[in-house]
């Protein structure tokens, strides 16, 4: 079946404080959203890729990427959840997989694209890393109340692979139950789906506040090296 990216990149960047939507700050020579696109533009199984917009974007046209044969573009929507669901409404194929992406994880290796293509089951996968630290959890005066065991925790990271017509109802659904869907999989399993988790790298961080960037810039240059 045909594989589509999804590239949610609509948000506004409120945490990072910028002058402008982070995905368009600068990570060495070129914007973040540009590094994004440009690793799923070349991994050889997908097919096209979709990126969802903010209403009043003024900066992706200049992006080299902007031009890209194999590059949608579509208006996102008022949360992350939106964007998703409008990118995916521009599928037409019903049999497509969808590869979701945050724009701001620019450091995505296609090995983790490739390990999350061979998931195990059938049942949609996601990328994750086990959780590191001890989790405690707060009661409501700021002390710990108890200690979370770590064991069966992972962080939810992206890429998250769906079939694209299931993932696209699920999001409507969710949508319309009120739900408060952060990724992909949780929409997902308010339907009763188990998607597997993959380990994924350590280096694909989503960039939220300023320091992010430093880490992205060493994790990329150490790349290129
Ligand atoms: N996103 C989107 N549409 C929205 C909100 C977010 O497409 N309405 C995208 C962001 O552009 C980002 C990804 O979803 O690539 C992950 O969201 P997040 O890291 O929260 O980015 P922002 O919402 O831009 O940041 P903040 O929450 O700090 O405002
Ligand atoms: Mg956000």
């Amino acid at each position: 079946a045909p594989l589509y990216a999804v590239v949610p990149a609509a948000g506004v960047g409120k945490r990072m404080g910028a002058d402008r939507p982070k995905q368009y700050l600068l990570l060495n020579d070129r914007t973040i959203l540009s590094h994004t696109l440009s690793v799923l533009l070349s991994h050889p199984r997908i097919h096209q890729v979709i990126v969802a917009l903010g209403p009043e974007d003024g900066y992706f046209d200049s992006l080299e990427e902007a031009s890209h044969p194999r590059l949608i573009r579509v208006d996102g929507g008022r949360e992350r959840s939106d964007s998703v669901r409008l990118a995916l409404a521009a599928i037409e194929d019903k049999a497509a997989w969808a590869l979701v992406h945050d724009a701001a994880r620019p450091c995505l290796h296609h090995d983790d694209i490739d390990r999350l293509l061979a998931f195990p089951g059938d049942q949609g996968a996601i990328l994750a890393s086990p959780v590191r630290d001890t989790m405690k959890r707060a009661g409501a005066d700021g002390t710990i109340d108890h200690t979370v065991p770590r064991e069966a925790l992972w962080h939810a990271l992206t890429p998250q692979l769906f079939p694209a017509e299931a993932l696209h109802q699920a999001l409507v659904r969710g949508e319309q139950a009120g739900a408060v869907i952060t990724d992909e999989a949780s929409a997902m399993e308010r339907e009763g789906w188990h998607p597997a988790l993959v380990a994924g790298r350590p280096d694909n961080i989503k960039i939220t506040h300023p320091d992010d960037l430093r880490l992205a810039q060493l994790y990329l240059a150490s790349r290129e090296a």
